[in-house]
């Protein structure tokens, strides 16, 4: 696992500035799907997770069984951690890993963000010099969000399989099952006067399997659909389902990964905690075989997981930006 938006400056981050920029007056009016999980229809639920992963790669869901005091817990702990003097967050900064607090809106006008990066599962990759012990819960709360990030996550995943005609653990086992990675990020984006220019988090793609983020109350995600860039309207309680780059590649193409950005805002604070559900790094990751035939055949290559990340990360760095 890695931090791909520490690789995506001016010059390397797709697609080109200029086209990010353009998108930015067009204000699009389709609404991200949203899904209630309390329907009891589960064919209707695989049919609509699915639908929404083909169209859009990005969806919201609702009643999905995640406590909202818990939710709640999260969101203060987080800007606790966010608020405290800055040589107390410099306890678990980066060194020389993803893991880690680190301060990154110092110049340029890309990725105005600091953010809080660790992984949540499995147990044995956890560093918890990486977990902030100011304040005092934040450990207890984030464990406890995890059991509920794993459990959603593979009723997504079991759902998303069903619809296509797999057995329901397909794609968890696909990305390791117990041993695929949960890694939590927090990113706080500062109220900026240049919020018309300045991009909290450039446009991408995630390259894990799949996302689920909890917003704050402050709009600011975008999806890019149809040649426009679409606002999310905030749902309080919402989850955010971002289908990320191996979904793509393990459904040859079938599932979106959603190029997707965060705005900034005028006068607010924008936080947002995305839970990145990833293969484990010496997976192979590609087109499944009951999902391919000779009608159609294999558009991507299989790859080692650790090794796509290296092929995304050092073409982004040679400026060879990834066709969307
Ligand atoms: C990300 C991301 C969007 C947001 O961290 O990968 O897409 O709303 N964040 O902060
Ligand atoms: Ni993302």
């Amino acid at each position: 696992m890695e931090d791909e938006r520490d690789h995506d400056t001016i010059s390397s981050s797709p697609p080109s500035l200029s086209k990010q920029l353009a998108g930015t007056t067009l204000g699009g009016s389709a609404d991200v799907p949203v899904v209630d999980l309390s329907v009891s229809d589960e064919d209707f639920l695989v049919h609509e997770v699915v639908k929404a992963s083909e169209e859009w790669g990005i969806f919201q869901v609702v009643n999905h069984g995640i406590p909202e005091e818990l939710m709640h817990q999260l969101q203060v702990v987080g800007k606790q951690f966010f608020d405290l003097p800055e040589a107390e967050k410099e306890i678990v900064a980066k060194d020389g890993d993803f893991e880690g607090y680190k301060r990154k809106y110092l110049g340029g006008i890309n990725n105005w963000d600091q953010h809080l990066f660790h992984r949540l599962s499995p147990p044995s990759i956890i560093n918890y010099k990486y977990w902030p012990k100011n304040p005092p819960q934040y450990r207890e709360v984030t464990e406890e969000y995890t059991k509920h990030m794993k459990r959603l996550t593979e009723k997504i995943l079991g759902w998303l399989s069903e619809g296509l005609g797999l057995p329901r653990e397909a794609f968890t086992q696909s990305i390791g099952g117990e041993t695929a990675e949960y890694v939590l990020r927090v990113n706080f984006y500062p109220p900026t006067q240049d919020s018309e220019l300045v991009i909290g988090a450039a446009a991408h793609s995630d390259m894990g399997a799949i996302a689920l983020l909890l917003p704050n109350e402050v709009p600011g995600l975008q999806a890019f659909k149809d040649e426009q860039w679409l606002d999310l309207n905030y749902i309080n309680s919402a989850v955010v389902v971002i289908i990320g780059d191996q979904l793509m590649r393990m459904t040859n193409g079938r599932f979106k990964n959603v190029l997707h950005r965060a705005k900034t805002d005028k006068e607010r604070l924008r936080i947002s905690w995305p839970v990145f559900v990833a293969p484990r790094a010496d997976m192979s990751v590609g087109p499944l075989p009951e999902l391919t035939g000779d009608e159609n055949p294999p558009k991507f290559e299989t790859l080692i997981y650790n090794d796509y990340i290296d092929q995304k990360i050092n073409g982004w760095a040679l400026e060879d930006l990834p066709v969307y």
